[in-house]
């Protein structure tokens, strides 16, 4: 959603605050602003990325020791020069940032209206900090009192900071259902929405909880209170995030990075957690609770996006290996439709970030019926991370792209060495099965980077297909949500419009839609299916359509009557999707290119979307 950055201590807080935006633009591009306090405020906001924003601020005077920085990816009202943060209240004293949603804003803001006040913006958020002015002025408080009495009135989502004018040397920030940590330096306190802006500073931070109002004051230290006025002794973590990680390494996208790191991270993924020459497998979250999945009536995965394919795939893995029933739900509608849900359960939440508010919703339903949560995330730390009873974290590292990548092939690892883990403990497969499928895994490493080597050719393929308007994937059993994935990539980074289909859907309607100028990329590497995958693609060259085959190398049959085919190493059916998606995501990455798109800040999308 949006990057919220904030900085109080002695250095000049301008340029820690732009450095750390442009760390945060991943979170929301279209819009950003600074403000810094130095006896008065300073504060300057423009529509459009972060070098607008440097551009705009060019040679002004803009020193000052405390400041607060935004990154917007619009909600309420259009990505206007108005509508960008830092807001005013109206007396000019406050000045905040927000990331979330006020859900009952406009009965606020008539309130407010009929108070006298008058707004300038389009937000929510501008709303927001005339409440807190009013309840300050009419109260004579303190900003972390009327901070405190404000965020009982209003109802949403929120991360926020906040300077008072009257009150130098202070901010004063506040979270629910949308992420906030606190960097705690030498003489100096940093706020933000994750880690990245802060780890050239300090690696020791603080998690905000729900409903907890910080104060960072340079003489008082940290204070943390909840919302009912309760003091919280803060916990302070060592951050184990390496700048490396967040930097390009020499790449010309954060995308393109975070594919060539696959191998690595699917290594770090099973680092610990396996051994192919022992023949063990020992997942801690669910050894730990071994009794809660062998028992259960159902395993319920609950994600979106990306995330949601991942958990797909575990549906097909887990039934097949362990035959226990698996369901998957889009997080954002279970939260609504009431489910039926009991203490028999269990709910996996899948995600990158650990912060997507309909995951969390659904977690929260889930919990209220009484049902086992399992957390399947790769950001340490996070609110889905926190709040499941148990979990896995993925170790993909930061992702940074907004398009998910290595995050994906990391929960698919993980939800692979679940189902065996499962299998294994209800006795559902043999010694040998059990054994050479870690042998398997071992090698997914190794073989992700030869697919990898046809970096080349699929560069020079997609200049082919790059101008297209539309185009379908197909994929069988496991390879289906691999299918739907390939689709999203595409469809994310380079605006082509593209489905993802179970291969032998085809023929009950999207047949219709294939003629000479559509691509159909067919994920064809399951050799337990591969005859009707021939049929599938002769429908297709049948009705002229443009048939990419992913197969396995030395493949002939296919090769021979698809357009192109892209190979990836032999591999058994269980790993199959791991590699057969990074062909599928350089192929978006190049057709992206070659549109002219960029590939890291996608329009309209943001990484972590932290409201409904
Ligand atoms: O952080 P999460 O995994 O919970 O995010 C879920 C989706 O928003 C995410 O996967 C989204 O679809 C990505 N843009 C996919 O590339």
């Amino acid at each position: 959603m949006c990057g919220i950055v904030g900085y109080l201590g002695k250095k000049q807080a301008y340029p820690i605050l732009i450095k750390g935006l442009k760390r945060l633009e991943y979170r929301g591009y279209d819009s950003s602003g600074v403000a810094i306090m130095n006896g008065s405020v300073k504060l300057f906001k423009k529509k459009g990325k972060v070098k607008e924003l440097e551009n705009f601020v060019g040679n002004s005077d803009i020193s000052g020791t405390i400041g607060i920085g935004h990154t917007r990816w619009a909600t309420h009202g259009e990505p206007e020069d108005n509508n960008a943060h830092p807001h005013y209240s109206g007396n000019k004293r406050l000045v905040m940032i927000h990331n979330g949603i006020i859900e009952n804003y406009a009965s606020i803001k008539s309130a407010l209206i009929e108070l006298g006040h008058t707004f300038e913006s389009d937000t929510d958020t501008e709303v927001f900090v005339h409440l807190i002015e009013e309840i300050q002025e009419k109260e004579n408080l303190s900003i972390e009192e009327a901070v405190r009495k404000a965020l009982k009135q209003v109802v949403g989502a929120y991360a926020i900071v906040v300077i008072d004018r009257l009150e130098p040397n202070k901010l004063v920030a506040a979270r629910k259902s949308s992420p906030l940590v606190v960097g705690i330096g030498e003489g100096e306190f940093f706020i933000a929405s994750d880690a990245t802006p802060i780890i050239d500073s300090t690696n020791k931070v603080v998690y905000l909880d729900d409903e907890q109002i910080a104060v960072l004051n340079l003489e008082e230290g940290l204070k943390i209170m909840d919302i009912q006025k309760t003091i919280v002794t803060p916990t302070v973590k060592e951050l184990s995030l390496r700048l490396e990680e967040i930097e390009k390494g020499g790449y010309e996208h954060f995308m393109l990075k975070e594919i060539h790191d696959q191998p690595r991270t699917i290594k770090e993924s099973m680092r610990g957690r396996m051994n192919e020459d022992e023949g063990w497998l020992k997942l801690g979250g669910f050894e730990d609770h071994k009794d809660k999945f062998l028992n259960a009536d159902r395993i319920i995965f609950v994600a979106c996006g990306t995330s949601w394919h991942a958990a797909l795939i575990a549906e097909y893995t887990i039934e097949k290996l362990a035959r226990i029933p698996v369901e998957v739900e889009y997080a954002s509608e279970f939260r609504y439709r009431d489910p039926i849900i009991t203490e028999r359960d269990v709910v996996i939440a899948i995600s990158q970030s650990g912060e997507t508010a309909d995951t969390l919703a659904a977690l929260e339903i889930a919990r209220e019926k009484g049902a086992f949560l399992f957390g399947i995330v790769n950001t340490v730390g996070s609110s889905i991370s926190r709040f499941t009873d148990a979990g896995a974290y993925i170790h993909a590292g930061p992702e940074i792209g907004v398009a998910s990548t290595k995050a994906f092939t990391g929960q698919v690892t993980l939800v692979t060495l679940l189902a065996l883990s499962m299998a294994k403990a209800n006795g559902n497969i043999t010694e040998d099965y059990f054994k050479s499928s870690l042998v398997e895994l071992a090698s997914v490493p190794g073989k992700i980077s030869e697919a990898l080597k046809y970096e080349e050719y699929i560069e020079d393929l997609s200049k082919n297909i790059n101008q297209v308007n539309n185009a379908l994937y197909l994929g069988r059993g496991a390879n289906f949500p691999v299918a739907l994935e390939g689709a999203l990539k595409l469809k994310e980074i380079s605006y082509i419009h593209a489905e993802g289909y179970p291969a032998a859907e085809m023929k009950h309607g999207p047949i219709a839609l294939i003629d000479e100028n559509m691509p159909i990329i067919v994920i064809a590497t399951n050799r337990s299916a591969k005859e009707k995958i021939i049929s599938n693609i002769q429908e297709v060259k049948a009705r002229k359509g443009i048939v990419i085959a992913i197969v396995p190398e030395n493949e002939p049959e296919i090769a021979e009557i698809a357009d192109y085919t892209i190979p990836i190493p032999v591999c058994d059916e269980l790993v199959a999707p791991l590699i057969s998606t990074i062909p599928l995501q350089l192929l978006s990455y190049y057709i992206a290119i070659q549109r002219g798109c960029n590939v890291d800040q996608p329009r309209n999308l943001a990484k972590s979307v932290t409201v409904e």
